[in-house]
């Protein structure tokens, strides 16, 4: 589970105890963050999630070229299985806090990373929630990242929300039954966690009308980035973990909206 002990030699290590929730972007290492990398090169302990025990940290892959090696760092692997059981996810969480509880403990201070944001979708937020009953002394900083929900229409130049527009995010891996009704309410909307939905959504938007205003993207900045302007192109099947769909109605956007020349 650790890669390197010994961080209570260093004494130029940011002193703890200290929780931090550092975001390291969307997949491209140099859309981490400035303080991003500092923190990671200064924190006695770099805590990284990863999916099992043997697989690697996309988190981890993405921050460690910039943060490189770092003498007498501790790098603690967790392992969170990709499980919306709670009895499959509990009893790694309370390993998990154990470990961490020990170094926060022993007045370390303690960087957990996350994918994009880890205030959005992120493993960090049931870390945040545990570290404030468990250990209410100690002091926890969030270090944002670039997440996934700007990044994915980045890669496709598409503006998410303008003016008077309303977002709305849908993680479809917990249903896309009310995709209508949350259409009907929000002018884009982003389904992350695309999975096998992809055929309902085109279904839907068919219906609807407003097929060509939707977008596929998948591993926005990583290698294999996909843009899709036209769902039925998209390969059957699962789509990749790292997909989502962004549908911009529009309707209600700026001021200058049919104003310009572009209009
Ligand atoms: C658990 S959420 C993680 C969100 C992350 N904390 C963030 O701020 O981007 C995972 C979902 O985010 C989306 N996602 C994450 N990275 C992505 C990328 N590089 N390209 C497209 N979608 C991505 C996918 O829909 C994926 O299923």
């Amino acid at each position: 589970m650790t890669e390197s002990v010994s961080p209570s030699a260093q004494p130029s290590f940011i002193p703890g105890p200290a929780l931090f929730g550092v975001g390291v972007g969307p997949g491209a290492p140099d859309l981490l963050t400035l303080r991003a990398v500092r923190l990671l090169k200064e924190a006695a302990v770099v805590a990284i999630p990863r999916r099992s025990d043997t697989a690697p940290s996309l988190a981890w892959a993405i921050a460690q070229p910039e943060v490189g090696e770092v003498p007498g760092q501790e790098r603690l692997f967790l392992t969170f299985p990709m499980s919306k059981d709670p009895q499959v996810l509990l009893p790694r969480w309370e390993e998990a806090l154990g470990q961490i509880g020990k170094r926060l403990e022993a007045g370390l201070s303690v960087a957990f990373i996350a994918e994009g944001d880890p205030l959005v979708y992120s493993s960090f937020i049931y870390l945040l929630g545990e570290a404030r009953q468990r250990w209410p002394q100690v002091p926890v900083e969030i270090i944002p990242g670039v997440t996934s929900l700007t990044a994915a229409p980045a890669a496709a130049a598409l503006p998410l929300v303008d003016g008077q527009e309303r977002l709305a995010v849908i993680p479809a891996s917990y249903g896309v039954e009310d995709l209508a009704q949350v259409l009907d309410a929000f002018d884009t909307v982003i389904i992350t966690k695309v999975g096998d939905t992809l055929p309902h959504m085109i279904d839907l938007f068919t219906r609807r009308g407003c097929l060509e205003q939707a977008v596929y993207i998948s591993r926005a900045t990583m290698d294999r980035q996909k843009v899709v302007r036209d769902l039925r192109q998209v390969p059957a099947g699962k789509c990749d973990y790292f997909s989502m769909v962004v549908v911009r109605q529009g309707g209600r956007s700026g001021v200058l909206m049919g104003r310009g020349a572009g209009a």
